[in-house]
């Protein structure tokens, strides 16, 4: 058990800010950043944290501290990122723009700030031309293959909005040449949490790929193969062979460097694998209620709880497993529950799958005023958090080693939701 999951601290939390809170173990997560230091620490090999995973400052603050760099995917991720501490410039570029539409700010922020573009559609290169822009590029490229844990979450492919199509690179590295923009680097994220060895093998063909494009780009000095590292979620000390994506990179990097006949660097972007394990939702029971088992035979015993979608979206949205248990009742014996939030929405379950059955979870008795922790949150948990139902954000709580506890963001309250309107 982490220590931000022991019962005396979780219920001293739990009086102090109320419920529901997410808590970020200082500790699990410097201990997933050495795991991917460890396989990055070959020469021209860099690791760049996909910051739209978890962009809480404290953790940002963390990856500049361990010299990770950023990818953005807004204008304001971009703001938030040098907000932390991280430089702007490209000499070298630690902050990138990745995104298929300059929307809002984006476009004038990167140029403000000399952020690295990484295109995903053809014609950004036009509208950065248009803006005066004249400048290193990079180009996200859809090669064609991808690979994710639901569809929705599969990058690569013909059906997927993301990147430039691998038979359109050619015009678009000409569009890019006439504009007077450098492309500098090319970048593929082909999918989030797919299978190890499915990842594996798909980066090592992106990275072959990657090596028949390079002479269309003279200036080119770096290639990234994106994120997608997976989280094992039922069994979150699982050991990955990490080690193998260790020489991949390293041999991709050499064998991309000696196809352009100069120093390639290969980055990668995990996001999910860095942050995951180390978020904690934690939340009250409410109520204990059942419906008896009608002819279908679908009566449940239901865990109200007081965090909902709003926190936690991923089971809702892609029917994903998120390990549940009751604080102080570990061990106990257990009986299905459907562990359910408050929101005025049937579909705010936890417990349920991508075909959007319930699927009753084995949990000690649940009982009103229980704690329950949903782990491995750390990862598209607050940042996809949402005011649903008019419903505050929780407050995220940092961890650190020796015990202290950080407000890294306080509770959401009305006026701060109400601040966008005029009336
Ligand atoms: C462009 C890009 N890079 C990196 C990532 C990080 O992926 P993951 O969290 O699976 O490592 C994503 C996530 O979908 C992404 O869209």
């Amino acid at each position: 058990m982490s220590h931000s999951h022991a019962p005396s601290l979780l219920t001293r939390l739990a009086e102090e800010y109320g419920t529901p809170f997410w808590i970020y173990d200082a500790g699990v997560l410097r201990s997933r950043i050495g795991k991917i230091k460890a396989i990055t620490d070959s020469p021209n090999v860099q690791a760049r944290f996909a910051m739209k995973a978890c962009p809480a400052t404290r953790v940002l603050k963390e990856m500049l501290a361990n010299d990770i760099w950023i990818d953005c995917v807004s204008g304001n991720e971009v703001l938030r990122a040098l907000h932390a501490g991280f430089s702007s410039g490209m000499d070298p570029a630690r902050i990138c723009f990745t995104a298929d539409v300059f929307r809002d700010n984006a476009l004038r922020v990167v140029l403000e700030n000399g952020i690295l573009p990484n295109v995903g559609s053809p014609g950004m290169i036009a509208q950065l031309a248009q803006a005066g822009y004249r400048g290193a590029v990079s180009i996200r490229v859809n090669p064609g293959f991808g690979h994710g844990h639901v569809n929705a979450c599969d990058t690569g492919g013909p059906s997927s909005k993301h990147g430039v199509w691998i038979d359109d690179i050619a015009p678009v590295a000409e569009s890019a040449k006439a504009a007077g923009l450098t492309v500098t680097m090319v970048h593929a994220h082909i999918g989030s949490g797919p299978q190890f060895q499915e990842l594996y093998d798909n980066l090592g063909q992106l990275a072959s790929e990657f090596g028949k494009l390079l002479p269309l780009f003279p200036e080119i000095h770096a290639v990234s193969l994106g994120g997608g590292i997976p989280h094992d979620y039922r069994n979150p000390d699982a050991e990955f062979p990490l080690e193998n994506l260790k020489s991949l990179f390293a041999e991709s990097q050499r064998k991309l460097s000696e196809i352009a006949g100069r120093t390639i660097h290969l980055e990668i972007e995990p996001g999910r694998f860095y942050v995951a394990p180390s978020g904690t939702l934690v939340a009250r029971v409410t109520d204990v209620k059942s419906t008896n088992t009608n002819a279908k035979g679908l009566g449940a015993k239901f865990a109200m709880i007081d965090a909902g979608f709003v926190d936690l979206v991923r089971p809702a949205m892609y029917g994903s497993w998120h390990r549940i248990e009751i604080v102080g009742k570990e061990g106990q014996p257990t009986e299905p529950i459907v562990v359910a939030g408050p929101l005025c929405e049937s579909g705010d379950v936890f417990t349920r799958d991508d075909a959007e059955l319930l699927q009753p979870r084995q949990l000690p008795t649940p009982a009103d005023g229980d704690l329950m922790t949903i782990h491995d949150g750390g990862a598209y948990g607050y940042s996809m958090a949402s005011n649903y139902n008019s419903i505050g954000r929780a407050p995220q709580l940092w961890l650190e080693e020796n015990g202290d506890v950080e407000v890294m963001s306080r509770r959401e309250t009305l006026d701060d939701i109400l601040m966008l309107e005029n009336s």
